[in-house]
């Protein structure tokens, strides 16, 4: 196994005092209109292509300096050798003691570690997609996938961003929470006859995929079934507790891969049903490209170096708290949570690797919704508002709909907002205008000032030529890999998940005193809520 390579935590670089220096100084009079002004080629120079995946960093608040500043921070932290060392299979989960290796899921075979293992699943998942896929021999309608987190984001986002290359025939469904209001109304449209139920779970023990695959199992047979065996299959690393429930059918992965990055193997079951063998195999070659540029391209022009570089001069520097993904494609809508998973629970961390406490942010909040949708809900605070949120916007060129006049609308409101969020409004420009709207009763002066937009707001634009699988694969390669190079540079385990478990511990210990009334020892808030839910 190889070893990780001694790295230096960034706040002990000589970059990061630079930075420090420099955001306190003139960075701090960074602004985007002047330098478009200044410089008429900033758009290419601040512009790179990686596959499939067009992105314009030059509405971002940084310059020259700021980039070149950056790239010794990650090559004082060692992020390379740190890339390199997980590729190879370094115990890089440390805290776990795992390899962090999704990247082999999608090495095309005899390429990657644990290729022999990785390919003998896929091509198991694959044939079995294409049985159910053939529907009149399956008598499959429905595809149900039980599964949290990670065993249901990355599915459900895929599967609605590639609905145009999904198989005709069949509908998707995705349940995930324990609250019953998921799994009823799913179950209200289903015939059992030609469900079939996908339970997925990385561990096999979480409480809710449990619960609502009892619960499936359970309308099942309430229907007159018995052939659980052919209608429940299961993605598990943990076979025996799959069988345990009754399911005959399984799909393996491993340890070495993180619920969250997960999808390229057996838990994207649901895509690899939606699209087939060949579409599945483009997703994964769309993310084994994103891997190959991530090893090799130049720091300069490598995108997701670029990307996890800017995200620490935000958070660290510029103090941005939270960033804003607003992807202009209404199949990209479960894309923001999707990236809440791989970020937030990623890099939501306080301590390093060493278990030291950090003395600078990690994670920014992830959040957003697809446009145009977003501008008529909260742009105005993005414009407006009193924080400045780096917004991300995507835009797909080829529309895969017939409909006649919408994507240029779609596309040209793309542009707007970031035009909007970069020039802004001056009050003077704002005193010129006269909008019906404002009230004869204030001063025009004091309109204006209401009017007014501070711009300068930054943001990046991705641009895909279109959205089908190699590109979906691409671009959420692209996204795994920003988040590896932010944890690099912070000096964090990206891979372990220690901070939900708390919850899950006491909710275990709560759940017999709802039914009990037992409230004897808890604080006075949960006791009195406890009481009042009973
Ligand atoms: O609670 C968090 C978590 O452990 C995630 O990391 C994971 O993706 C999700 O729960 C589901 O876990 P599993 O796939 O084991 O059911």
């Amino acid at each position: 196994m190889s070893v990780i390579p001694d790295t230096v935590r960034g706040d002990r670089t000589e970059a990061w005092a630079a930075l420090r220096a420099y955001a306190e100084g003139d960075g701090r009079r960074l602004d985007l209109r002047q330098s478009f002004a200044a410089d008429p080629d900033r758009f290419d120079r601040m512009a790179v292509q990686a596959p499939a995946v067009f992105a314009d960093l030059s509405k971002n608040l940084w310059d020259g300096f700021v980039r070149s500043q950056l790239l010794c921070l990650a090559a004082e932290c060692g992020v390379f050798k740190r890339r390199d060392a997980m590729f190879a299979g370094a115990a890089v989960n440390v805290t776990e003691g795992r390899s962090v290796l999704h990247t082999a899921l999608r090495a095309p075979r005899g390429q990657g570690p644990y290729s022999d293992e990785v390919h003998a699943v896929l091509d198991r998942v694959l044939a079995y997609a294409e049985q159910v896929r053939d529907v009149e021999r399956s008598g499959i309608r429905d595809v149900v996938n039980i599964g949290i987190g990670g065993s249901d984001l990355g599915p459900q986002m895929a599967v609605a961003a590639l609905d145009a290359h999904a198989h005709p025939q069949l509908r998707f469904h995705f349940v995930s929470n324990v609250d019953g209001h998921d799994l009823a109304p799913v179950l209200r449209h289903l015939d059992a006859a030609t469900t079939l139920f996908i339970v997925a779970s990385k561990t096999f023990t979480t409480q809710e995929t449990l619960a609502n695959a009892e619960a499936a199992k359970a309308w099942f047979l309430a229907q007159g079934r018995t052939d659980v065996a052919r209608h429940f299959v299961g993605v598990t690393t943990n076979v025996a507790a799959a069988e345990a429930f009754g399911i005959r059918t399984t799909f393996g992965f491993w340890d070495w891969v993180g619920g969250r990055y997960s999808m390229w193997g057996a838990i994207g079951l649901p895509i690899a049903i939606a699209l087939g063998a060949e579409g599945f195999n483009a997703f994964l070659r769309g993310a084994y490209e994103m891997d190959q540029h991530f090893l090799h391209a130049a720091p300069e022009v490598n995108l997701p170096v670029q990307l996890g570089l800017l995200d620490v001069w935000y958070r660290n520097f510029l103090g941005c708290t939270s960033r804003s993904v607003a992807p202009y494609h209404q199949g990209l809508r479960r894309l923001p949570a999707y990236l809440q998973q791989l970020e937030m629970e990623s890099n939501g961390k306080s301590v390093d690797t060493d278990g030291q406490p950090l003395p600078f942010a990690t994670s920014p909040v992830v959040w957003g919704e697809p446009g145009t949708n977003g501008q008529h809900a909260y742009f105005q605070m993005l414009h407006q508002g009193s924080d400045v949120i780096p917004v991300e916007f995507i835009a797909v060129k080829e529309p895969t709909h017939g409909l006649a006049g919408l994507h240029h609308k779609l596309l040209a409101n793309c542009l707007a907002q970031s035009q909007a969020l970069m020039l802004g409004k001056t009050a003077e420009a704002a005193a010129r205008e006269h909008p019906p709207t404002a009230s004869p009763d204030m001063a025009p002066g004091v309109i204006a000032r209401h009017r007014t937009f501070a711009g300068n707001r930054p943001s990046t634009t991705f641009v895909l030529e279109r959205l089908d699988p190699l590109t979906l694969g691409a671009l959420i390669a692209m996204y795994e890999h920003r988040v590896f190079t932010s944890a690099a540079v912070w000096g964090i385990n990206a891979y372990d998940q220690w901070g939900v478990e708390l919850g899950k511990a006491l909710c275990n210990q709560l759940l017999p005193r709802l039914q009990s009334g037992d409230t004897a020892g808890l604080d006075g808030s949960t006791a009195g809520l406890l009481n009042r839910l009973r």
